[in-house]
């Protein structure tokens, strides 16, 4: 099967040093392999609304969230881009994380058996030098991803503040070189 990534950048601006890291990390990808990127901001997802223990079907996914929820079910590898924010991840990428919630409770969509087996991958950029720090977004994530059945790809951080300074962050872009490389092992593996 083909590799689909789907790219969701989750700074609140645009061109930032999360979405810079990014796209070094997806031009190591082989040409066969396909690429989606949605900016969330850009996206505008309404605010997540729980619409759980109602009494009522949970409502079908419309728009946005339908369009969102088409293109994650369509990767076979989910990297989360999210700047460190607060010690945890971005606003825009937590609102989707919410969805990820809501979706597991639409009726027919069985979300959790079709998330089973994906890869989640986190890119990340942070204003400390400590990555320690981004601890707590990465059990959010580690532990989000586990409970969908999927599998952790691991994390790159890059050190950064301005915008563009994660490029001054040599071992950042080092590693971005290979960071996404299992996928290709993938890419290029026979299939059965
Ligand atoms: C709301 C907000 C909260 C932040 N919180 C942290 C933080 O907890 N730890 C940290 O190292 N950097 C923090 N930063 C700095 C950003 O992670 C850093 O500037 C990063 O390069 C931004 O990535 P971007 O250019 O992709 O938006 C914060 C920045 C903002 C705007």
């Amino acid at each position: 099967m083909t590799s689909r990534f789907l790219f969701l950048l989750g700074s609140a601006r645009k061109d930032g040093n999360t979405e810079l890291l990014a796209r070094r990390a997806a031009e190591a990808l082989p040409e066969e392999v396909e690429q989606q990127w949605i900016h969330l901001e850009e996206a505008a997802l309404p605010r997540f609304v729980d619409h759980r223990h109602t009494g009522e079907e949970i409502p079908q996914p419309v728009g946005v969230e339908k369009e969102l929820l088409n293109a994650t079910l369509a990767a076979t590898d989910v990297v989360l881009a999210t700047p460190l924010y607060w010690y945890n991840v971005s606003g825009s990428t937590k609102v989707m994380l919410d969805y990820w919630a809501g979706w597991l409770k639409v009726p027919g969509l069985d979300f959790r058996a079709r998330m089973n087996g994906k890869t989640l991958w986190t890119i990340m950029a942070l204003g400390d030098e400590d990555f320690s720090t981004a601890e707590p977004a990465l059990a959010t994530l580690e532990m989000t991803g586990s409970y969908l059945g999927m599998r952790w790809g691991g994390v790159l951080n890059g050190y950064s503040s301005a915008p563009g300074q994660v490029l001054e962050d040599e071992a950042a872009l080092r590693r971005a070189g290979t960071f996404l490389a299992p996928a290709h092992d993938r890419a290029a593996a026979p299939t059965a």
